[in-house]
C-alpha cells in the first residue's frame, strides 16, 4: 500500500511566501508517500499579463521556496507533487514538479494551455513521461489537460499507477471526466484543486475546488467540498492499477487497436 494524498487550499493572489508557508505548516508531520498541491499554488492563477506574470515566475534550481519544499520533503519523508510558474531562460512554462527529499525528480510542462493561459504561458515543450517513487508509477498532468484524452492514456501506457494532477478548475466538469479517465485506464488519479476566487484587473475568477482521490474503476474514493481547505490522505494498492482486465477475455491495453486510431496522430 501506498499513502497519498492532496492539500486543497485558496493560495492568495501574489503572496508567494505566505502561500509556501501555508502549505509548510499544513503538510508537516504529515505520513504519506506523495501528496498533490493545486496548479500555480504560490503565485495564484489569473496573470494581468506576461510582465506580471514574468516578475513572479522562478527558475526552480534558484528559487527559494523550492529548497523549502525539498527541506519539507526531508524532514518528512515524502514526496509532493506541485504546480509551479517555471521560467526557464526568456519562456515561462505552467509546469508541475514531483519533488522529493532529494530535489526535483520530475518536471511537466503544461501541454494544453487554457483560455488565457495562451497569453502570458509557453506551451509544454516536452513528453508525457512517468517516475518511478517508491514503487509506485506516477505521470503529471495538468488541470486543462483533463479534456484530452491522450494525456492520461499516455500516461497509462508508460506504466503510471497514479496520475497527479494539480489543478485550478473553473469549469463544472473536469472532476467528473477524471473519474472517466480512471475508467478507461484502469489507473489511479488524484486532482487536486484550489478554492476561492483571483479578482484581477482582468476578471475575477472562481475555482470549483471538490479535489479527489479517484480509483481504476472510476471510483470516487474520496471528495473534498467546494470552500473548505483539507488535507486528505489515504491508502492505494498499485496492483489494482496495474491489472487492465475488464473480465477474463477482455483487456483494457490489450484490446487496443491502434493501428485504426491515425486520425490520433495526423
Ligand atoms: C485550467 O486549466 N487551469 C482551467
Amino acid at each position: 500500500m501506498f499513502r497519498v494524498g492532496y492539500f486543497q487550499f485558496e493560495p492568495a493572489f501574489g503572496e508567494v511566501e505566505s502561500n509556501l508557508s501555508t502549505v509548510v505548516s499544513a503538510l508537516r508531520g504529515a505520513e504519506a508517500d506523495i501528496i498533490v498541491l493545486p496548479e500555480l499554488p504560490f503565485t495564484g492563477y489569473r496573470f494581468r499579463d506576461r510582465a506580471e506574470l514574468a516578475a513572479l515566475a522562478e527558475d526552480p534550481a534558484r528559487s527559494p521556496g523550492i529548497s523549502a519544499l525539498v527541506e519539507l520533503c526531508r524532514e518528512n519523508g515524502f514526496h509532493l507533487a506541485t504546480g509551479f510558474a517555471e521560467k526557464a531562460g526568456d519562456r515561462i512554462f505552467n509546469s508541475a514538479l514531483i519533488i522529493g527529499p532529494g530535489g526535483i525528480v520530475q518536471t511537466y510542462r503544461k501541454l494544453h494551455l487554457f483560455d488565457a493561459e495562451n497569453d502570458y504561458f509557453d506551451p509544454g515543450d516536452r513528453p508525457l513521461e512517468t517516475v518511478d517513487i517508491r514503487g509506485l508509477r506516477v505521470g503529471l498532468m495538468i488541470c486543462y489537460d483533463w479534456a484530452f484524452p491522450e494525456v492520461a492514456r499516455t500516461l497509462a501506457l508508460q506504466g503510471a499507477d497514479l496520475i497527479c494532477h494539480p489543478s485550478n478548475l473553473v469549469l463544472a466538469w473536469g472532476q467528473q471526466a477524471m473519474l472517466t479517465r480512471c475508467l478507461e485506464n484502469g489507473v489511479f488519479a488524484i486532482t487536486a484543486n484550489r478554492t476561492g476566487s483571483d479578482v484581477r484587473p482582468g476578471g475575477t475568477l472562481t475555482f470549483t475546488g471538490r479535489s479527489q482521490l479517484a480509483g481504476p474503476r472510476g471510483e470516487l474514493m474520496h471528495r473534498s467540498d467546494e470552500r473548505r481547505r483539507e488535507l486528505f490522505i489515504a491508502g492505494i494498492d498499485p496492483a489494482r492499477a496495474r491489472d487492465k482486465r475488464v473480465t477474463p477475455k477482455s483487456d483494457l491495453f490489450e484490446d487496443r487497436r491502434p493501428a485504426f486510431y491515425g486520425a490520433l496522430t495526423d
